[in-house]
């Protein structure tokens, strides 16, 4: 073959979570979320809206799955509702018998359709009982024992038909919007210096922290007791952007991006990978970051077996002077959409931080596969919204030619990443399926290669995206 090349057996589809799709939040002995005590908080998500009705996908998994088979999907990424399985989250309450056999049966409607299941264990949906009983990740004891013990109910329950398993989805979300900015649930911020665990100069770093001793937990529990009878495997999602100097002949944005790096992915990928926090963390935060104990390190050092990468974006970056702020957390840097000589780094799309950028990924990609030894990627995430999407007619929203030029992009972008670079990269799973609860934005910002008409009983229409990944990857995977 001439032109860069996907591996034969590589695996595509699309990807959802929970929260951002399911609705029914009161069936079957479901209990809260942190998410849906954080969307009752007036302020907190645009148009007040909640994941309360979403695209009602508890109920529709047969429309769900059909659309899959429809875009000739080979993997499905979702995730399970911690808060549906057990309740009240913890070691020592009741496993919820009807929750965990709604995704039993989900997985095997999965598999009949002949898509592969890959399971995200937490996409941020925390039980809120958790976080009342005892501040769900600052408690790192009960957490991580909680977390370990709601893991090894799934991968029982589940067995032998999940072949991937992604313990925590980017938790560089959880900790820093749900414990800084407060942007995402829990909504800690720092004003609370009396806090008798922290403020956002630390509380970030305890959950990350907890974040990784509890997937290291899981990891250790499914590598001991399933792995060899069930034959999966399982890794961690870790998100992050590319980064190009603002000034390229400036030394200090240079090394500005490299920090920028390393506080939003090595935070976790070096814990990971090479068994320590970077130095430019230890630097900056002193002993507000904690210290790994022998026997934590031990389970979270070599603990993926494969890296789940979520991608969608790059920044400008430009170093700061002076002494960093006690809440900084991303390195004492400015991210920018222009750099120096005016250039800017990608297109505007609906949402605030995304500015598409194909060359970004594949850098990244790289980067990554450098610093960690070439391991194993499953691209989890990568899509785009669209600026102004959601007040199109609909017959114009469903001509999405501006995200079928971003897919071909990015895809494009990986299998150079693959052929020219090297990089093992064996899967890819857009986000999202369909249009969905996008967080603080609520449903003004679609993702989706779906419309999901939330005025029109949740119906479901295929944007001209939908085919297009599928005609993108035949023209890239080696047929022999
Ligand atoms: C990453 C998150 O995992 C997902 O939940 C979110 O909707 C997308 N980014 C788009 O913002």
């Amino acid at each position: 073959m001439s032109h860069s090349h996907l591996p034969k057996d590589f695996l595509w589809g699309f990807a959802t979570a929970s929260y951002q799709i399911e609705g029914a939040p009161h069936k079957d002995g479901r209990a809260d979320s942190i998410w849906d005590t954080f969307c009752r908080i007036p302020g907190k998500i645009a148009g007040g809206e909640s994941g309360e009705r979403a695209c009602d996908s508890y109920h529709r998994t047969a429309e769900d799955i059909a659309l899959l088979k429809q875009y000739r999907a080979q993997v499905y990424r979702f995730s399970l509702s911690w808060s549906r399985i057990i309740p009240l989250g913890g070691r020592n309450d009741p496993v919820n018998e009807k929750g965990l056999q709604h995704y039993v049966k989900f997985v095997d409607d999965l598999l009949a359709a002949g898509i592969q299941p890959m399971v995200t264990l937490f996409h941020w949906d925390l039980p809120d009982a958790l976080d009342k009983r005892y501040g769900g990740f600052l408690n790192k004891d009960e957490f991580v024992k909680d977390y370990e013990n709601y893991a090894r109910v799934c991968f029982e329950a589940f067995g032998s038909k999940v072949k991937f398993w992604i313990t925590f989805n980017e938790p560089w979300c959880s900790s820093i919007l749900g414990y800084s900015t407060g942007l995402f649930a829990p909504g800690r911020t720092s004003d609370r210096s009396k806090s008798a665990v922290g403020d956002s100069s630390t509380e970030p770093w305890i959950a990350g922290h907890s974040i990784l001793i509890a997937h290291g937990a899981a990891v250790k529990a499914y590598r001991d007791d399933f792995k060899a009878k069930d034959g999966g495997q399982i890794g961690i999602t870790l998100n992050g952007d590319w980064t190009e100097p603002w000034d390229p002949n400036d030394p200090a944005d240079r090394e500005a991006c490299e920090r920028k790096l390393e506080f939003a992915i090595s935070w976790f990928g070096d814990a990971i990978y090479l068994g320590k926090y970077p130095d430019s963390m230890r630097k900056q935060l002193g002993d507000r970051l904690p210290t790994f104990t022998a026997e934590e390190i031990a389970l979270v050092q070599g603990s993926n077996d494969f890296y789940g990468m979520n991608h969608y974006c790059a920044n400008y970056i430009k170093h700061k002077d002076g002494e960093a702020d006690i809440n900084d957390f991303s390195g004492h840097i400015q991210a920018l959409y222009h750099n120096k000589a005016g250039e800017v780094i990608g297109p505007e799309t609906q949402s605030f931080w995304l500015h598409p950028n194909p060359l970004g990924f594949r850098k990244l990609m790289k980067w990554l596969s450098d610093r960690y030894g070439g391991p194993t990627f499953y691209v989890t995430e990568s899509g785009t919204s669209l600026k102004g999407e959601n007040d199109l007619p609909l017959e114009e929203l469903l001509d999405d030619e501006f995200r079928c030029e971003y897919f071909r992009g990015y895809i494009g972008a990986m299998a150079d990443a693959h052929t020219i670079d090297g990089v093992d990269v064996r899967g890819y799973t857009a986000w999202s399926l369909m249009d969905n609860f996008e967080w603080a934005e609520g449903y003004e910002t679609r993702f989706g290669v779906t419309y999901v008409d939330y005025d029109g009983d949740q119906k479901r229409y295929p944007k001209k995206s939908a085919m297009e990944i599928g005609a993108i990857f035949d023209k890239y995977i080696e047929k022999e």
